[in-house]
Formats: structure tokens, sequence, C-alpha cells
């Protein structure tokens, strides 16, 4: 579709994800031409700014979070003059003159709300732009995760702003999504011939879905004490990322096809009762350890909370329950301070079904498929071959690999980028309905309640691991380990 022109409005404008995510991308993309000439960035919030200030806020931070080549004077110069900035208090709609002056216009503009703030405040800002009369048909509305800390709040969110947005004008951001080896998943699996017969129990053994981060929680410790890994990372990218993996070929990639596919998968994940949450599902938190070779503090003293339970580590075992997974499980593994950062997809097929190579050193080791999202994006395909020489055949494993930046010489844009684009073209495809987020809370939630009861509180590990040792109990239970293989 063609880009309108639009009015991209920010609530929590001046905040961590508008200035380290947001703008670069907005910015990336006007550089490459693809903002239309009227568009305007407004930023809501409570800092007390005003149109200029904002513009020299954002001048200073732009290059802490893009690469110096990518800022050239006159870009940059463009870019600050679409900027503007209205003092508001989200939760008060007395306080929203300067926003409803910005806004009073007649426009042909898309109006884009982008709600980069506390999900609490999601309903009660739709409420007020409705009840000033800034929302039409033709408005967008787009929210940040998490949509709320469970279950219910999620639903009485979905509630507030359904009130006021069609589901068609609400697009819930996972940037997982918006990440181009997320989206290539799909690619590798639809747009291939020889990986989709053999993707089902028949073949595969088990699968493996990392997500590993060797940073800690940063500054985003007060939100992240409320929240913890699960709700972070396995509630949606996790998650998102395995209905990928799992689902069904959809009949064509559009808005709705897709995400009835993911739906069905997640309608399909065994639910877990609460005695399985504790031999399935494990909790972490790290303690001081070394990153990278230098000293870091445990978690509890980057959050200053040294009672704190929050969980920076989840790793768990799930099932897919319908005929293509039956029997297939589905580990599942994220943390903080972990020895790398690493995203990775480890398909295990199962071991052939006849050695037929006596006599040589040992029997072939099963094939494994390891799709890495990041740092790097690559396939790697572990194979068995003869190694060369006359003495009879000797089996050893060989790698077959795939760097996606060698392949493309090219830089992969932003998750934020397609993400923003999507928005204003208005395209859904890639992000999430209510029913997907309703159902993956659904299935998190036991592990939720049955931790939140326990005592004991989430396992030890040193920073720069790859978690507790209960962790590695979990595959070993099942004759199975985790993959920890170099990076492209
Ligand atoms: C965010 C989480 O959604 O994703 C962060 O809130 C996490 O805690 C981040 O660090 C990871 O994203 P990426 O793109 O760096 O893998």
């Amino acid at each position: 579709n063609p880009v309108a022109p639009c009015d991209f409005v920010v609530f929590g404008g001046t905040g961590d994800l508008a200035v380290r995510k947001l703008l670069p991308a907005l910015y990336l993309r006007d550089r490459d031409g693809q903002l239309p000439a009227e568009t305007r960035i407004i930023a809501a919030s409570r800092a007390g700014l005003d149109h200029v200030g904002y513009r020299d806020k954002v001048r200073g931070e732009l290059g802490r979070f893009l690469d110096a080549d990518a800022l050239d004077p006159l870009t940059l110069d463009r870019f600050l003059a679409r900027l503007h900035y209205a003092s508001v208090d989200a939760a008060a709609p007395d306080e929203w003159d300067q926003l409803l002056q910005l806004l009073d216009q007649p426009t042909d503009r898309v109006r884009v709300y982008y709600l980069a703030c506390a999900p609490n405040l999601f309903g009660p800002i739709s409420r007020h732009l409705a009840a000033h009369n800034l929302v039409d048909e033709t408005c967008r509305v787009v929210l940040e995760k998490p949509i709320g800390h469970d279950l219910a709040s999620a639903r009485d969110i979905n509630d507030a702003v359904g009130s006021v947005f069609d589901e068609s004008q609400i697009f819930r951001i996972d940037h997982y999504l918006g990440k181009e080896s997320v989206q290539n998943l799909l690619v590798t699996r639809f747009a291939n011939t020889f990986l989709e017969p053999l993707w089902n129990s028949s073949w595969i053994d088990h699968v493996q879905i990392t997500v590993a981060e060797s940073l800690g929680v940063g500054s985003r410790a007060g939100y992240y004490d409320q929240s913890g890994a699960l709700r972070d990372m396995v509630q949606n990218h996790l998650l998102q990322v395995l209905c990928l993996v799992a689902m069904e070929p959809p009949t064509c990639i559009d808005r709705e096809s897709v995400r009835d596919e993911k739906l069905k998968v997640l309608q399909a994940l065994k639910p877990l009762s609460h005695n399985d949450v504790g031999t399935l599902a494990i909790a972490g938190q790290y303690v001081a350890g070394l990153v990278d070779g230098a000293a870091v503090p445990s978690y509890r003293d980057d959050a200053e909370n040294p009672d704190s339970l929050t969980e920076t580590f989840v790793a768990l075992k799930a099932e897919v329950r319908n005929w293509r997974w039956s029997g297939v499980p589905f580990y599942l593994r994220t943390g903080k301070r972990m020895e790398h950062r690493s995203s990775e997809v480890v398909i295990q097929f199962k071991p052939v079904p006849h050695p037929m190579f006596p006599g040589s050193d040992g029997d072939a080791e099963p094939n494994k498929l390891v799709i890495q999202l990041q740092p790097e994006e690559g396939m790697r395909l572990f194979m068995t071959a003869k190694e060369p020489g006359p003495g009879g055949i000797r089996l050893k494993p060989v790698s077959l690999d795939l760097n996606y930046v060698n392949a493309f010489q090219r830089r992969s844009p932003d998750a934020y980028e397609r993400l923003l684009m999507d928005v204003v073209r208005g395209d859904p495809t890639l992000f999430m309905r209510r029913d997907e987020v309703e159902a993956a809370w659904a299935w998190v939630e036991p592990m939720l309640v049955a931790w939140r009861a326990q005592e004991r509180g989430p396992r030890r590990y040193p920073a720069g691991t790859n978690g507790p040792f209960e962790a590695t109990t979990l595959l070993e239970r099942d004759g199975r380990t985790w993959h920890e293989g170099a990076a492209l």
C-alpha cells in the first residue's frame, strides 16, 4: 500500500522506548524517503518541554542509538522539523490543550496513536482520545507489550481500548515479529519444499527455542521487578516464535490467515497443571558473576530489592497437542545475564532408522537444523559425512552454514522500522490479535500462580552462565541436552 501522510502521536514520547527505538526507526525510514512530506511526529508526555526543547533533546539522543554514518545533517534537520511536543498528562483529560491545539486542524492525515507508556494507561488514554473527539475510523492505535500483567488485566485493557477502537484499528506490537530473522522463519518453512515434509513428529525429535541475553536489567529495573522473564519474554516473544515454528501453512500471508494459524498453535498448547509447573517450568534469578570477563552484580543489587523473587530466567517444556506435533517437546529458554547474546531455534531430527555402517566410528549423529535469529542471522545444518580416506567408511559430523549477511551483503532493518511502517500502511499481519494475546496469557498464567505460591523463589544462577542446573536437568531427564553451539 502507498504510505499516507500521518500524524504520529507518541504518548510517552520522551521515554526510553521512544528515544531508543521509535525515533531512530522513524529517522531511518525518513532518510530512506519513506515518510511523506507532511508527516508530523508529536511527542506527548509530562516532561514539560516545548517544540524546540524536544528537538534539541532528540538531536542529542539520536547519535547514541544510530551509527554515525546514518546521521547526515540535512536529513537530520528535515526529520527534526517534523517533531512537535505537547505537554500532556495522559491520565488527566483536562490537561490536553496543547495536544488538542496541535490536532485541531482539518486534515487528511492518518492519525496513529502510539501508546509507549504503562499498560494501565492504555484504557484511560483511549477514553480521553474519544472524549476529545480525536478518534475516527481512519485512526490507528499501537499498544506496546506487555498488554497487562495477567489474563484478567489483559482482558480489561482489551475491553477498554476495544470500546473506543475497532479491533482492525488496534496494533499490538511484539517487536520480535518485525525482526527480519523471525519473518524469515516463515520464508524458510514455506518458500522451500525440502523442509516441510520433515517438519513433524515423524522426523523431528524435539525443538528448542532459546533467547539468551548477556545484558542485565539496566535502567529498567523498576518495570522489570514487577514483570519478570515470563511476562517480559515468554508470554510474547518466545510464544510468537514457537507459533511460527509450529503453525500450519496459511493459505496466504494476509492479515488474518497468519494470525488464525498462530492462534491454533496457542490453543493447542497443553495446559500446565500446578504440579506440572514444579517439574516442567524452571524460574531462575542471577547472582553476581562474570560476563565477558567483567564482574557484574546480582539481580537483587541491580534491582535494589534485596528480597526480590522476580525471575530473570525461565526454562520450560511445552507440548503442542495436535496431529503434527504429538509427542514432540518444545523446550523454551530465556534469561538475562546469560553467557552470550544468542537467539536460536533448534530443530533436532530423529536418528536414522537403521545404522548401516558397521565398523564406522560411532553411529551417525542425528541431523540438527539450527536457525540463528541473532546476533547474526543464519542457519546451520548438522549432517554426517564420510571422512575422506581409503581406510573404510568413517562417519564425521559436518555442517552446512548459511550466513545471511554474507549472502545478501545488506543491512537488516531494525524490527521497529518495519513495524512502524506497517502501522502507517495499515497492515496488521505482524501484530498480535486480541485472541492471541489472551490465549498466550491463559497458557502462562498457571506458572505465574504456582511461582507466586512457592516460598523458595527462583533458583540462583551465576551471571555469565546458561541458567540454573535445573534447566539442564529438565532436558537430561528426557535424555536430551541444550544445544550450545558457536555462533555463525
Ligand atoms: C523486550 C524486553 O521486549 O525485548 C527486554 O522487554 C528485552 O527485556 C528485549 O531485553 C529483547 O529484545 P532484543 O530485540 O534485544 O532481542
